[in-house]
């Protein structure tokens, strides 16, 4: 459920393997709640399956990754509730929460001071949501006859989506030496190579950093498409309504247009940097570079613009190229016109169909 528009898609199991058997979208209109474009959507006839997977995302949840010492799974979810208060702005009962230690080594800092603690601690992601907004959800699928199966962050469907469909990560000149080399060397285990994936949509963009496959980081930063048309009415004086027309011309913004758009990028590029190194200097990754989704950066030039200003290789993927579809069941050129809004629901649908 984005901000501008509801998004979903529908994986079916078919000879053992997920393939896309339905998808849509409606607009999120101004001045209507997304539950009234949700009931639209699932009454459109798109859909033959009835269980439903949903994503929350934005200042309902939290997520966080924290360094505990080493303890089973059984251990880990008693001491838990004793830990969970310190990290959440809202009260433990207010809250549904689940947690996981993740395969990650200790963050750089304490393998450096003690190799011999090295294996002593771990890292547990932690992810917490309001009831109250799981619970609306809940009832808004319910009341349209669905049978909700699962909730995800928007942000690990992100990373499901990319386990799913994604494409392969670049190959660098260093990768390709350095293969021969058996010595294994500090600078190596220390500069392992991770892939963020960056979700520009309209109101947020969500990063989630992989490495190996699994997530290091991930963070949401309040900045999308919404703000660029915004800084597009306000710099020419129109409407938002033309300003976000102007931004979607088929042939590329106009210079004013670009320029209009060019500070929200620099900022959200800034935020980018920011996480980056981040997770660069804890982490003891590099990150090789940035696949983006989402609507927010289709507009030509805009990705190449951030992949400036943030420095490291930016490329927009889209799922199709890796996803089987059941072209009878679904409009192939809508489907290729959303495919890169579609990313997190196509997370959420492929993890519970698979
Ligand atoms: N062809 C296009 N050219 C430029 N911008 C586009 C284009 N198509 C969509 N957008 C922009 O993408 C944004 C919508 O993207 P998306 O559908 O990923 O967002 P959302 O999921 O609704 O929002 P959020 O994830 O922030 O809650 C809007 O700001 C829209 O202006
Ligand atoms: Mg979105």
């Amino acid at each position: 459920m984005g901000t501008s528009a509801v998004k979903a898609v529908e994986m079916s199991m078919e000879g053992g393997s997920p393939v896309l058997t339905g998808f849509g979208h409606v607009d999120v209109r101004p001045g209507e709640g997304p539950e009234v474009a949700l009931r639209e959507l699932l009454a459109s006839g798109s859909f033959r399956s009835t269980r439903a997977s949903m994503g929350v995302g934005g200042q309902s949840t939290v997520v966080r990754y924290l360094e505990m010492v080493r303890m089973s799974e059984a251990e880990l979810r008693q001491a838990i509730p004793f830990e969970l208060q310190s990290h959440l702005p809202f009260e433990v009962d207010e809250v549904t929460y689940d947690c996981q230690a993740l395969e990650l080594g200790s963050p750089m800092g304490q393998e450096d001071s003690a190799q011999d603690q090295k294996h002593d601690t771990m890292t547990v992601l932690l992810a917490a949501c309001r009831k109250d907004l799981i619970e609306e959800r809940l009832n808004w699928v319910q009341q349209e006859g669905l049978t909700p199966v699962a909730v995800n962050l928007d942000l690990f469907a992100l990373a499901n989506a990319w386990e799913l469909a994604g494409p392969a990560p670049l190959l660098t000149h260093e990768d390709e030496v350095g293969d021969g080399d058996s010595e294994p060397s500090q600078h190596k285990i220390h500069t392992e190579r991770a892939v963020a994936l960056v979700d520009v949509g309209a109101g947020r963009t969500s990063i989630n950093v992989l490495m190996a496959g699994e997530t290091c980081f991930s963070r949401e930063i309040p900045l999308g498409g919404m703000d660029m048309t915004q800084a597009i009415a306000r710099r020419l004086g129109v409407e938002a309504v033309e300003a976000e027309a102007l931004k979607c011309e088929s042939d590329g913004p106009s210079a004013e247009v670009e320029a209009a758009m060019s500070p929200v990028i620099e900022d959200l590029a800034a935020e980018l940097v920011l996480s980056i190194d981040y997770v660069e200097h804890h982490r003891g990754v590099q990150v090789a570079e940035l696949l983006v989704s989402g609507g927010g950066l289709l507009v030509p030039g805009a990705v190449q613009h951030l992949e400036l200003a943030v420095g490291r290789p930016a490329h927009l993927w889209s799922p199709l190229e890796g996803l089987r579809i059941n072209a009878e069941r679904v409009d192939m050129e809508d489907l290729e016109r959303w495919a890169s809004s579609l990313v997190v629901a196509l997370g959420l649908a492929g993890k519970v169909a698979a």
